[in-house]
């Protein structure tokens, strides 16, 4: 079977990975890849928002299936234009990828469908939300209504840092995303994020995980991406991984297919556990990254059949196996990050630091350039590990890292701490 990928970071080089290790799959190709995705497949310099060039590259190379890492072309409708021209893509529609792509769809679905998440208001002048917030007081939380790669979200702990948050977003500082907002309730509690594969008319969870968001270890400094990820979580009980399907994600499945807008792919759920159960507060319709590295480095089952399966509406009665021990991984940036930062720096020791026992390396930013690994993003290298705890792949990961030689790149000392912590209980 013929398979391309779409996307160029981590969590595509760890899809490529576990797709590679298929034995369904007879070619892979990535597009457009990076270094350490070169090592699982072919990587085709082919400008993913060209849907006519995808497809023109699908129909040539006879691809079976396309598999989508990253939101930008789910929300473009890439999964929509491949199935018009006959080609299978793993991924949500366009429509249904509106569960990311504007807040306040989602926003709107669950009060349609009751699913448990926090009160809002939605609105498309400053006025009128700044109204809002003198009535409801802080904390609050103002959100950008589209996509804003990961800074549309302002948790604001004073009405003053309300209003300055409506004033930027109203200013145009996320540009057409920024043109709808909707305000939030503050929830408290503790924060967890929740995979599934969905068919359209089924889900099954993934094994739980967490990521890191913070970019400063002890969680302080800015938002990030994700800055390190562990699986599986000590938080997810079996009781609240029960409540999350029942309550929230075979709700929104069900929904979506009422509306007759379907969704097929991976949704991944940020959840907060708060006194009055789990409530939803945001949906995403791919991977998390670096969430998907340390699920990859745990499903021992086959990935292509599951997305096989979505894609043809066959989940149901689908089960996935999983590795018992845990896996970890260590997001190396270049120092700067998530501000500016240099790209062209020098990556030396990778082979050395997979050496480690139990380690896998992903790039996430990476270019090969005259037989070195150059870093070429903010995001550059993800250290993984696997091992009997969250503790051993900890460690395992940090020593992997320790042997990283790259003077311009940082990361945080203390990812998987809350998982360590537990265990030590
Ligand atoms: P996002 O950029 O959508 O991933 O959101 C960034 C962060 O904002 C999340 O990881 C949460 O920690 C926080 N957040 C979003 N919505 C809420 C909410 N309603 N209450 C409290 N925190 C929230
Ligand atoms: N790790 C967070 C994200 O993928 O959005």
């Amino acid at each position: 079977m013929h398979i391309l990928l779409l996307g160029s970071g981590g969590r595509e080089h760890a899809l490529a990975w576990k797709i590679a290790a298929s034995p369904l799959v007879t070619k892979l190709w990535c597009a457009p890849g990076n270094a350490g995705i070169a090592r699982e497949a072919e990587c085709v310099a082919l400008d993913i928002a060209d849907h006519a060039a995808v497809i023109g590259f699908c129909k040539q190379n006879a691809v079976a299936l396309v598999v989508v890492g990253p939101e930008t072309p789910l929300a473009a409708g890439i999964v929509d234009d491949l199935a018009n021209a006959g080609i299978k893509a793993f991924g949500p529609s366009k429509e249904a990828s509106q569960l990311e792509g504007s807040k306040g769809f989602t926003k709107a679905l669950c009060t349609e469908f009751a699913i448990p998440t926090g009160a809002y208001g939605r609105f498309d002048n400053a006025a009128d939300a700044l109204a809002y917030v003198r009535k409801q007081g802080a904390p609050i939380v103002v959100k950008a209504d589209g996509l804003a790669a990961g800074k549309g979200v302002v948790v604001a702990m004073t009405p003053a840092e309300a209003e300055s948050a409506i004033a930027m977003m109203f200013d145009g500082a996320f540009g057409a995303a920024g043109a709808e907002v909707v305000i939030e309730e503050f929830l408290s509690g503790r924060e967890v994020s929740f995979f599934a594969l969905s068919d359209g008319d089924t889900a099954i969870a993934l094994a739980s995980a967490q990521d890191h968001k913070r970019v400063f270890d002890h969680d302080e400094g800015p938002n990030t991406g994700g800055m390190g990820a562990y699986s599986p979580t000590p938080f997810v009980t079996d009781e609240i991984h029960s409540q999350i399907m029942n309550r929230i994600i075979l709700p929104t499945v069900a929904g979506m297919k009422a509306r007759g807008t379907p969704f097929c792919g991976v949704l991944y759920a940020g959840v907060m556990l708060t006194a009055e159960g789990p409530k939803l507060f945001e949906y995403n319709v791919r991977f998390g990254d670096p969430e998907c590295q340390v699920l990859m480095l745990r499903m021992m089952s086959d990935l292509v059949p599951a997305m096989l399966a979505c894609c043809d509406g066959q989940l149901k009665h689908f089960d996935l196996r999983w590795f018992p021990e845990a896996a970890l991984t260590v997001v190396m940036a270049a120092k700067g990050y998530p501000g500016d930062y240099a790209k062209g720096t020098r990556i030396k020791g990778l082979d050395d630091a997979a050496n480690v026992e139990g380690a896998e390396i992903f790039h996430a930013g990476t270019v090969a350039m005259d037989g070195q690994i150059l870093a070429n993003g903010g995001r550059v290298l993800n250290v993984c590990a696997t091992g009997k705890t969250v503790a051993e792949a900890q460690q395992r990961a940090y020593a992997a890292v320790d042997r990283i030689r790259w003077p311009e790149g940082f990361c945080r000392r203390d990812i998987g701490w809350q998982a360590v912590e537990r265990e030590k209980q």
